[in-house]
């Protein structure tokens, strides 16, 4: 914007802030400008403007958050916009205060999972010029001390209920918790993305998602980058029609099909998803499928309670993906949360079926490429590798694996139907139904 235009505008700014905080209202379009303007640079909580600034122009209107810091110390919540371009040519930052998250954060409705920001409508676009979207996690990481998830930690921001979606060239850093959840939402479109939560402490990022969806249908999303420590991109239950194309993945647990199958009340079905042109970098997961097991028990240890739960997983694809030093390449597991020598892993009620990994490549940072375990109560059919090339590190470099007789790729299955004829897996091992996603060592 020319300068001298801003100027004028900042003068409006200055004439209605009295009346109305700091939102300059022409026609159409709300402009918004932080209260730390006013007040000495000091962060002021902007959310009475922000929530102000979507009543007046979240019909048939523009919010426009200027090029300036805007502070947020409470929850928003944006709903039933319609018509609605929100553009972020400024920072936004979310406030530090543990306490008040915690018990403020509103609800999503999966996993008692909550979130600072709650935002929808009809044919919305949110766009980034420039700005970006700044959780300041570190807080929630060093609190947080590594446990898993923890109620009231809010996810960055959730679009929900939402038709005609375009999020375009939107940037978050510091993700307090899942940087973005997209639920009860179709026709949505997410490109040019970019999540990064770093830790500066001790403690890790752990449950840093770059983005979950659920009851959700027909989203595309192209061209992300994350780079996080937990699911890359994670398909909840109930996702349908989503395809992925051009991701980095940076650490984090990779592209994630679930956890579905948690709730005994209410089927998954997660359907028709493809990912392509994927390269995933130092990350503990690459390719996963997920189900809870169909034995309901409180496995507080991990993820929370769950299991049980019914549904299926079908049509799901992995395409051109390239991995670098990944621990656990390719799995499919029926007991994802009950790790450790568990006998009730094979009891899922979830199905899979219809699963490809094609044209997958890189290294492992173990000896082990795959780890197939569907339930014996459902074994899967169709699940097909085409093309599927991966390599230990150690392997490339010429160097022995430690501490394992084992010393060629292992690719382990166990209750995959066509595992002996048509997969194309070159299964190698049996794959045990408690098999976890977390490997840190070679298989024996
Ligand atoms: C918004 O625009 C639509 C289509 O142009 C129109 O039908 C509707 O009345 C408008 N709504 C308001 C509140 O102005
Ligand atoms: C949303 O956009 C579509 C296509 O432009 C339009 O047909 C429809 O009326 C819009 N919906 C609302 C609620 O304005
Ligand atoms: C659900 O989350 C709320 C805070 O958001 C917390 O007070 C409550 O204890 C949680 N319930 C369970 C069962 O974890
Ligand atoms: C979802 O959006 C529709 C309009 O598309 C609205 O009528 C309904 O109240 C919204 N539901 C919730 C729970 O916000
Ligand atoms: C889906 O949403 C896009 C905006 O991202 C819009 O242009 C398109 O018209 C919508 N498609 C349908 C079928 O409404
Ligand atoms: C994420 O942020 C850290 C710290 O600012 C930076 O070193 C790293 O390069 C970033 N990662 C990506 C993929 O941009
Ligand atoms: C993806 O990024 C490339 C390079 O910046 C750009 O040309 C392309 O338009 C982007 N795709 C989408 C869907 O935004
Ligand atoms: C893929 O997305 C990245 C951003 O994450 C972008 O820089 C790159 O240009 C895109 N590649 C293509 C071929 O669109
Ligand atoms: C998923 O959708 C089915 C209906 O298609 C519904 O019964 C179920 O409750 C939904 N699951 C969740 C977790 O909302
Ligand atoms: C499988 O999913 C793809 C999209 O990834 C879709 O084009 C295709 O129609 C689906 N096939 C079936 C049989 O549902
Ligand atoms: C790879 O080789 C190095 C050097 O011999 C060894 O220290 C390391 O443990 C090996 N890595 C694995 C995964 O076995
Ligand atoms: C595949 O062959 C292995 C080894 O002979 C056998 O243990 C396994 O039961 C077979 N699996 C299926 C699904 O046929």
């Amino acid at each position: 914007m020319p300068s001298k235009m801003k100027t004028t505008l900042l003068t409006l700014a200055a004439l209605f802030a009295a009346a109305q905080a700091w939102i300059v209202n022409e026609g159409t379009k709300c402009f918004l400008y932080p209260e730390s303007l006013t007040h000495f640079n000091l962060p002021v909580d902007d959310t009475e403007s922000i929530q102000k600034a979507f009543e007046l122009c979240g019909t048939n209107g523009t919010v426009i958050f200027t090029k300036y810091t805007f502070h947020v110390a409470s929850v928003i919540k944006t709903l039933d916009l319609i018509n609605c371009d929100v553009e972020l040519h400024g920072d936004i930052v979310f406030s530090t205060n543990v306490p008040y998250w915690l018990s403020h954060s509103i609800n999503v409705g999966l996993q008692n999972q909550s979130t600072a920001w709650l935002i929808g409508g009809t044919n919305v676009s949110f766009v980034g010029r420039g700005g970006l979207i700044d959780g300041n996690g570190q807080t929630w990481y060093d609190e947080n001390r590594d446990n898993s998830n923890q109620p009231g930690r809010p996810i960055t921001i959730t679009f929900f209920n939402s038709t005609n979606l375009f999020v375009d060239g939107l940037s978050i850093i510091q993700p307090q918790f899942w940087a973005i959840f997209v639920s009860y939402s179709q026709n949505v479109t997410m490109n040019n993305i970019y999540v990064n939560a770093t830790t500066n402490s001790n403690y890790g990022i752990v449950n840093t998602d770059g983005a979950d969806t659920w009851n959700s249908r027909d989203i595309v999303m192209r061209n992300w980058t994350v780079q996080n420590g937990d699911d890359c991109i994670a398909a909840k239950g109930n996702t349908t029609n989503l395809y992925v194309q051009n991701v980095t993945c940076h650490g984090g647990s990779g592209l994630t099909i679930g956890s579905v199958g948690q709730y005994p009340l209410t089927p998954d079905y997660d359907e028709n998803i493809l990912f392509e042109d994927i390269t995933i970098l130092g990350s503990m997961d690459g390719t996963y499928i997920k189900t809870w097991q169909g034995v309901n028990v409180d496995d507080t240890g991990n993820g929370g309670a769950g299991g049980g739960g019914s549904g299926l997983v079908r049509n799901i694809t992995f395409r051109r993906i390239h991995m670098e030093d990944v621990a656990l390449p390719i799995q499919i597991t029926q007991c994802i949360y009950t790790e450790s020598g568990s006998d009730i892993c094979d009891t899922s009620r979830m199905q899979i079926r219809d699963v490809t990994f094609e044209d997958i490549s890189g290294t492992s940072r173990y000896n082990i490429a795959a780890s197939l375990h569907c339930a014996s109560l459902h074994p899967c059919p169709d699940v097909f590798f085409k093309n599927v090339s991966i390599k230990s590190i150690n392997e490339t470099l010429g160097l022995p694996l430690y501490n394992t007789p084992l010393q060629h790729e292992v690719f382990q299955c166990a209750n995959i139907v066509n595992q002996n004829s048509t997969s194309g897996i070159p299964c190698n091992h049996w794959a045990p139904g408690d098999f976890g996603q977390g490997v840190s060592a070679n298989v024996r």
